[in-house]
């Protein structure tokens, strides 16, 4: 007979930055499928197995809505974003692949490949800055965040001068909290876009956002509303996911001093790193959707209405695809990782990350050789579970 026991609590803190909560090793054994309790007290399903994550996401019957009185937030913010647009990542076909055909032509490996020499001289500035100022400094604000910042800016045709306002409202966007903080981050972005879609409207510029406002006023494949919400999403899911996989990744390498060894000594092994720690570090720990429909899933039958969490953390860890799991291994195949999700929603940037990834990282480790934490690793602060992970700070010398 199985006991039955009370829903895990979803979202919680994790104990260590590059390691699932503690509080979810019960999970790990109720693969693939398992009920969980959100914060308001609703409960909601949890898909932790690797193979039915897959098939879910993949799977037409479960919504992005933020909207759907069933969609399974996961903190009080979300209520700010509801009744608001939220382009791509919020919305189902056909509306969905629309907006997606707008852009994707941006994010294509080839366009990331080209946007390589541009990344380089942005980490080449930042390190030759902050090797100017320090030692020590705090990797997170003189690296980990003006670098993807700065790239996402140039994307887009946005004014880097303007990320101390921008990058505040993110931060406020992603982790304030009230919702009432939200809203009003949310309102000052849209506000702050709206502006800017009206000057290159005028004045148009070289950017993706400058292209978007030509085709609009061209053949009114968009409107200004929607202008807004995509160049919103872009700009904050450009930085702040990207500058955490810095942060974190640097302090994961700088916790496994062997493993970061064998980078050294081999550059050429730095795509498979960062392939594996977006597998470990799974900074995006869960993915939320609404099922429109009944479900029969792994003996069970998601009903229409049902909130349906992915842990991407523990998906990513399934012992069944992963042999030892818990270890950072570049060895391993770690592709078909859900760390970017999977599906229609698999994250537009993911090209452009790598990229990013693969030059901060290799570039900081090549000019620093002696980098190394300047506080002891457990006094050093790290986000809570309720948003994407990453380092608060990372004090570092060389
Ligand atoms: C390492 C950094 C990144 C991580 C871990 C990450 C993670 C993710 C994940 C998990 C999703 C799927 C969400 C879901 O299914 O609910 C997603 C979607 C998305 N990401 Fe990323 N992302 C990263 C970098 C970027 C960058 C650089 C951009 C650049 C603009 C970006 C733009 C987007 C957009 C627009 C979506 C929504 C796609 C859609 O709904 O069609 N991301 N990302």
């Amino acid at each position: 007979m199985t006991e039955t026991t009370a829903p895990v609590a979803f979202p919680q803190s994790r104990t260590c930055p590059y390691h699932p909560p503690a509080a979810y090793a019960p999970l790990r054994t109720e693969r693939p499928l398992t009920r969980i309790t959100l914060f308001d007290g609703r409960e909601a399903w949890l898909v932790t197995g690797h193979a039915t994550a897959r098939a879910l996401l993949a799977d037409p019957r479960l919504s992005s809505d933020r909207d759907r009185p069933g969609f399974p937030a996961t903190t009080v913010r979300f209520t700010g974003f509801r009744n608001r647009r939220t382009a791509l990542l919020g919305v189902d076909d056909p509306e969905h692949r629309a907006q997606r055909r707008m852009v994707v032509g941006d994010f294509t490996l080839k366009r990331a490949a080209e946007l390589r020499p541009r990344i380089q001289r942005i980490v080449d500035e930042r390190l030759d800055a902050m090797i100017t100022q320090g030692p020590p400094a705090d990797l997170v604000n003189a690296f980990a965040l003006p670098v993807p910042s700065m790239v996402i800016c140039a994307l887009l045709g946005v004014s880097y001068g303007d990320h101390d306002f921008f990058e505040a409202q993110s931060r406020r966007l992603l982790r304030g909290p009230e919702a009432a903080d939200v809203l009003d981050a949310r309102d000052r972005l849209e506000e702050y876009f709206g502006e800017l879609i009206d000057r290159k409207r005028e004045d148009p510029g070289t950017g993706l956002l400058d292209d978007l406002v030509q085709r609009q006023l061209r053949d009114g494949e968009i409107d200004r509303e929607g202008l807004i919400a995509l160049a919103l999403i872009l700009l904050v899911a450009g930085h702040e996911t990207t500058a955490n996989m810095i942060s974190l990744g640097t302090f994961t390498l700088l916790r496994h001093p062997e493993r970061l060894a064998e980078l050294r000594a081999d550059p050429g092994l730095v795509p498979a790193a960062v392939e594996e720690l977006m597998r470990l570090l799974s900074i995006a720990d869960g993915l939320l959707r609404t099922a429109v429909e009944d479900i029969e899933v792994a003996g069970t039958t998601i009903r229409a209405g049902d909130g349906v969490v992915f842990a991407t953390s523990v998906i990513n860890r399934d012992e069944t695809v992963y042999a030892d799991p818990d270890t950072l291994d570049w060895n391993r195949p770690a592709r078909h990782h859900v760390a970017f999700g999977f599906g229609i929603h698999q994250c537009l940037g993911q090209n452009l990350a790598r990229a990013e990834l693969e030059i901060a990282l290799r570039t900081l480790f090549e000019r620093l050789p002696t980098l190394r934490l300047a506080a002891p690793a457990e006094e050093i602060p790290f986000k809570p579970g309720d948003t994407i992970q990453g380092m608060l700070e990372l004090p570092v010398t060389w």
